[in-house]
């Protein structure tokens, strides 16, 4: 059976949590290919609420296998930590349904710590990053020195000895360079070595599992995490995450080919916004960007899952939903928090920028260029009634309706998913 992509398209945060374990309902397996623990994506089942990091959000149906994939960082205390969260609520997490993927790289203090020291040490131009070692972790990757879930099977001394010379490494950039303190390697050592033991048994070659699972005709959701904006190559980079949170990054993250990938549906929040630095467009800095958000009252408020940090808020960015149509290759959108626009008179969606006295329709490259892009807005009318019990199409106000096939019409691609609240039944599908 093919595979079903759930990928971001804005800055995160979009709600691919809630879409995965929606479809997961109809799924056997769900595969994360990319990122880490800077994820964090909110199931919401009755009156709990559940904060996934690294475990896929199908982990809730005792049914599905769930799958962390070689493009992956992991953070085995973290991982270890979400287990135990799990199963202190009763989720089954054994070996047998959780999978880390043994090509996945690892996430040790060391990346924490130099993740830490270069936000500090770019100063004013900090990128704001989650702090989880991600940066780091990728970069090792790519200096082909990275430690991968594959050596939690070698034996005690083996990675002992590499540990150490990671962390002696480690400790002349944070000491020389950043002038921090060092880590300590005995003690890096030792909480590696109890991680590992405990970890070794989920170890396994996910590539092979989805294709394993393809061939038995199985149904396989690949749970993105981030977006695209977010994306190294073609997010508002610097200002972005090192993986690739996009349909290319489900091939590589997972180790597959493309011909299996039958949906791809894109997440899009029907307004935007952004946790960290760098331009964004829309942003709404008033009043207005603060009614998007919010005051934390309600669990949805734009406060960050994983940082609790508050998310810059603007109107919805079409600009920046083509430029996800033709990356990714959308056949479908997932518009999420609809219910939080009842709050407004009047709605805009961005379809153009004007930058530099010119018109343009496509998203810049360069966030210079962006920076000083300003909003072509149309406007289009609010509805002002509470949605969160909409169920089909035809329960919305004929404006939400409009709100819809607008970004439908802009796209053109179905909105085969509308969202009005956290709850698993407060959807709509068509
Ligand atoms: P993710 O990182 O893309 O999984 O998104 P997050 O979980 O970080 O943030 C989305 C937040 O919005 C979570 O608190 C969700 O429970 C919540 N949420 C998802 N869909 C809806 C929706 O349609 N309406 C409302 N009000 N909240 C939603
Ligand atoms: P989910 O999966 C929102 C952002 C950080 C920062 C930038 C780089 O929940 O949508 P990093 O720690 O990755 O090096 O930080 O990326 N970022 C996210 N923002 N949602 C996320 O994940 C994010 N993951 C990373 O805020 O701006
Ligand atoms: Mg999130």
């Amino acid at each position: 059976m093919p595979m079903t992509v759930i990928l971001g398209v804005q800055w995160g945060d979009e709600g691919k949590g809630k879409i995965t374990d929606m479809l997961a309902a109809e799924a056997d397996v769900v595969a994360r290919f990319g990122g880490g623990d800077n994820a964090g994506h909110t199931v919401t089942v009755g009156a709990e609420r559940f904060a996934l990091h690294l475990i896929p959000s199908g982990i809730l149906y005792p049914r599905v296998a769930c799958l962390l994939g070689a493009g992956m960082v992991v953070n085995p205390k973290s991982l270890l930590a979400e287990m135990e969260g799990l199963r202190a609520r009763g989720v089954d997490v054994s070996p047998k349904r959780l999978k880390l993927g043994a090509r996945a790289h690892l996430i040790l203090p060391y990346h924490l710590a130099l993740d830490g020291a270069a936000e500090v040490a770019r100063g004013g131009s900090a990128l704001g990053t989650t702090k989880r070692g991600i940066g780091p972790a990728y970069t090792d990757k790519a200096a082909r020195k990275g430690i991968r879930a594959c050596e939690l099977l070698h034996p005690p001394g083996v990675l002992e000895a590499r540990i150490r010379e990671e962390v002696e490494a480690s400790n002349q950039l944070l000491e020389g360079v950043y002038g921090q303190e060092p880590l300590d390697a005995g003690a890096v050592v030792k909480d590696f070595l109890e991680h590992a033991a405990k970890l070794a048994p989920h170890v396994a070659d996910v590539s092979e599992a989805v294709f394993e699972a393809l061939r038995s005709r199985k149904r396989i959701l690949a749970e993105g995490a981030q977006g695209l904006l977010l994306d190294l190559d073609f997010g508002t980079y610097p200002f972005v995450t090192s993986s690739h949170p996009t349909t290319g990054g489900v091939l590589t993250g997972l180790g597959i080919g493309p011909q299996y990938i039958e949906r791809v549906v894109g997440v899009v929040k029907a307004y935007q916004t952004r946790v960290g630095a760098g331009p964004m467009p829309t942003e709404l800095t008033g009043p207005l960007g603060d009614a998007l958000r919010g005051t934390g009252a309600q669990p949805w408020d734009e406060f960050g899952t994983t940082t609790g940090r508050p998310r810059r808020c603007g109107w919805l960015d079409g600009v920046t939903l083509r430029y996800g149509l033709r990356v990714n290759g959308l056949t479908e959108m997932a518009i999420t928090k609809l219910d939080v626009l009842s709050r407004f008179d009047s709605l805009q969606v961005a379809v153009a920028y004007e930058v530099d006295g010119e018109r343009i329709e496509t998203f810049p490259a360069d966030v210079e260029v962006l920076a000083r892009c300003r909003p072509v807005y149309e406007t289009l009318p609010g509805w002002r009634v509470d949605i969160s019990d909409a169920r089909t199409f035809r329960d919305l106000p004929a404006e939400a309706q409009r709100y819809v096939s607008f970004l439908e019409d802009l796209l053109g691609i179905p909105a085969s998913i509308i969202s009005v609240g956290p709850g698993r039944d407060q959807t709509i599908r068509q």
